[in-house]
């Protein structure tokens, strides 16, 4: 069983899913006598880590025996929020407990080195894995340079995914869409499909049975820019949620891609090597901040079959889901 400080300490992350961008999930707890007293999550990109947030919020003394639990490694660089080592010495913290290493080389390691230099005991949690698995997505951007992937499919029984003229086919139960919509859609920061999906099913890809999920971005594979301008992506309440990415070197589209944009769509260009785009570089523009884009660091690929296809003959996949239905 996991420690329930540490435990705390991930259900208090996890509230920052699809806020905090391509930065860490991260919640921190302070522990006096076994009892948790104050609590503090990364609410959101840019804002105050969890360490700092709970120290604002805890405006008492700490004791020699309190203990700081968190699930990521303090930091101890200038980012955009100044080192989290730096608060916690100031305070006067003597024990901490974190859950993993952080993965990004400006801190891996030095953050738990300044603590232990400056006399504070260190310790790290015995429950590093499921630690590393709420973050996979970080991990995964930091290590490989790409968003953790998640191939989902549904299919009959039979290997179909749609009906023999091509035309969308309602495989899954609403019990498996609701499933389905909690631990898959609302644990990744975006959904994934091709053009053929857009054109074929014109799906919503939002998230419609947990209330107060954050909706994951929706992007679209389109290198010719082939999707009506009707589709529900473009013109729903959370077009302002969806990226398509198109071929660099299309310029035969720019009309279109100036009406997509006006409409509140973000249009990514990227370099196409024969049938795919550069992945690199898709995943550059994909997990980057910039401007008012926070970037992510998990993604959901929902199809259709010639994407799913292009994900595995390259390797863009960590897990894949086979939601199966039942023939009515
Ligand atoms: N059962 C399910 O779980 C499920 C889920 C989704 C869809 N579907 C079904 O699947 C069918 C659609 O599948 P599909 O194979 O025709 O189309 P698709 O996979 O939805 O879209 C394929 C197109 O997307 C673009 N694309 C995808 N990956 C790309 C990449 N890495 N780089 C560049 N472009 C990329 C390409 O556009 P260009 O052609 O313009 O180059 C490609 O031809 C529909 O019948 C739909 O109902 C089933």
């Amino acid at each position: 069983m996991m420690d329930k400080h540490m435990q705390r300490c991930l259900d208090l992350a996890v509230q920052g899913r699809g806020l905090v961008g391509n930065g860490a999930l991260v919640g921190a707890v302070l522990v006096r006598d076994t009892v948790s007293i104050a609590e503090g999550f990364h609410a959101g990109f840019g804002k105050l880590h969890a360490e700092r947030d709970l120290l604002n919020r805890f405006t008492g003394d700490i004791l020699p025996g309190d203990v700081l639990y968190v699930n990521l490694e303090p930091c101890c660089h200038h980012g955009k929020t100044p080192p989290c080592t730096d608060s916690i010495l100031q305070r006067g913290i003597k024990h901490v407990v974190y859950g993993m290493r952080d993965p990004d080389t400006r801190v891996s390691g030095h953050g738990i080195e300044a603590l232990r230099r400056a006399g504070v005991t260190v310790r790290a949690s015995r429950d590093t894995a499921a630690c590393e698995y709420v973050n996979r997505g970080f991990i995964s951007v930091r290590t490989n340079g790409r968003p953790w992937i998640t191939l989902k499919q549904a299919r009959m029984p039979d290997g179909s995914i749609a009906n023999m003229d091509g035309s969308p086919k309602n495989i899954t139960s609403n019990a498996q869409n609701i499933w389905s919509h909690y631990y898959l859609r609302a644990r990744s920061d975006a959904i994934i499909v091709g053009v053929g999906t857009i054109i074929t099913d014109n799906p919503k890809l939002t998230i419609r049975h947990h209330e107060g999920a954050h909706q994951p971005y929706r992007i679209v594979l389109d290198p010719h820019l082939r999707l009506p301008e009707n589709s529900r992506v473009v013109t729903d309440e959370y077009r302002e949620r969806t990226i398509i990415c198109t071929d660099k070197n299309t310029s035969a589209n720019e009309v279109k891609k100036n009406a997509l944009q006006a409409s509140g769509v973000r249009v990514v260009s990227v370099d196409m090597h024969r049938d795919t785009f550069d992945w690199a570089q898709l995943w550059q523009a994909l997990t980057a901040p910039a401007d008012d884009y926070i970037g992510m660091t998990s993604v959901l690929v929902e199809g259709g079959r010639r994407t799913w296809d292009l994900f595995r003959r390259n390797g863009m996949m960590d897990e894949e889901v086979t939601l199966v239905g039942v023939p009515s």
